[in-house]
């Protein structure tokens, strides 16, 4: 039975396969995934597209891990082997706010892990991708997720064009920042370091915004038995997913890890079941001109600074002075349960 869902008096009543259940009347989640595809946002991309819960409203692509245009044609492709060529995909900025765009080649030369996916059966939306934001915000006013799983760039230049739609999201969820040591150097985290101005930009936008940093990451591994479990089901999404899986796995074991943190998988685990996470309400400033620090996503977890007052000659600490929490950090994460829920929604598709 094909998925399809009707409006009732008592909320959305979802028909998906044999199950039967009533959600709560937000249900579907109407979202909108920013993403530089990417291994881990392809993984973030299947699981959005093969859970009732969320209604994907449109991809919208940044260069992060890839160029602007292999992950243009990347998101194509993974839409299609999803089969939903009818989702609009969006090419955005081509590049961050004000440096030269910094590329992972770990995710392999083509972005997803040198697979090859069939070719796309759709082609790019017209529209510019902060532009489409904008414009799904306002079709949907408050109801709108906005998921960036890369650099911020897209998502700076649709606040700063339409500062409207900060007060007209839903809600911002975001992979991205590290509040216990970056992945890039000592303290910043890829999405955050390869663009720093845009991400200050959206970290102060005034809108309900949750950060799923590294940290979440490193508590969710995909092990080789997770793998295993996954491998014994067959599909094509299913296949592509174990073939990402590994090469993330044989990745991170160079590491000395023991299975491959699950970064943008978790940001969308968070938007599907907002119970997988613990978040504390925290001030994040990031960090634009440290020599050793920029990109850092610096938490003031008391939200207060030392107050500075003059004693004669020099100032003296005394009191301190409130600073407005704007970030809900996510602290920890049920991460076993979080790859169940992956496993089950690719097992089969
Ligand atoms: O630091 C992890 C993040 O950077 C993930 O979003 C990964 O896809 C890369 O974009
Ligand atoms: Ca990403």
């Amino acid at each position: 039975m094909k998925a399809w869902a009707y409006e009732s008096m008592f909320g959305i009543l979802m028909m998906v396969g044999s199950v039967t259940w009533a959600a709560s009347p937000e249900l579907p989640r109407r979202v909108i995934i920013d993403t530089d595809p990417g291994t881990d946002d392809a993984l973030a991309i299947l699981l959005a597209l093969n859970s009732p819960e969320l209604k994907v409203e449109a991809l919208t692509v940044v260069p992060g891990n890839v160029t602007a245009a292999q992950g243009i044609e990347n998101a194509l492709k993974l839409v299609s082997l999803a089969g939903r060529p009818d989702i609009p995909v969006a090419a955005g900025a081509r590049k961050p706010l004000l440096q030269k765009l910094v590329t992972a080649e770990t995710h392999g030369s083509n972005g997803l892990a040198n697979i090859s996916l069939p070719p796309a059966r759709c082609n790019p939306d017209p529209r510019f991708a902060p532009d489409l934001i904008i414009e799904l915000v306002h079709r949907y006013p408050h109801e709108i997720t906005l998921v960036p799983l890369g650099p911020l760039t897209n998502i700076a230049l649709a606040l700063s064009k339409d500062p409207s739609i900060a007060g007209l999201v839903k809600q911002v969820v975001l992979m991205g920042g590290a509040i216990s040591g970056g992945n890039v150097d000592a303290v910043a985290e890829f999405n955050i370091y390869v663009d720093p101005e845009s991400a200050q930009i959206v970290f102060n936008g005034g809108w309900p915004l949750t950060m799923v940093g590294l940290e979440i990451g490193r508590k969710t591994l995909f092990r080789r038995h997770h793998l295993a479990q996954l491998r014994k089901t067959r599909g094509a999404q299913n296949d592509f997913a174990t073939d990402v899986l590994e090469h993330l796995i044989n990745l991170s074991e160079k590491y000395g890890l023991e299975g491959a943190p699950l970064y943008d998988p978790t940001a969308m685990g968070a938007v599907i079941d907002h119970a997988l996470i613990t978040t504390q309400f925290i001030h994040i400033d990031v960090e634009l001109r440290g020599e050793f620090t920029r990109g850092e996503t610096v938490a003031n977890r008391q939200n207060a600074l030392n107050r500075k007052v003059p004693r004669g000659d020099r100032l003296v600490f005394e009191g301190t002075e409130p600073l407005q929490p704007n970030v809900h950090v996510a602290m920890d994460i049920d991460g076993e349960r979080f790859v169940s829920l992956l496993i089950a929604r690719l097992s089969g598709k």
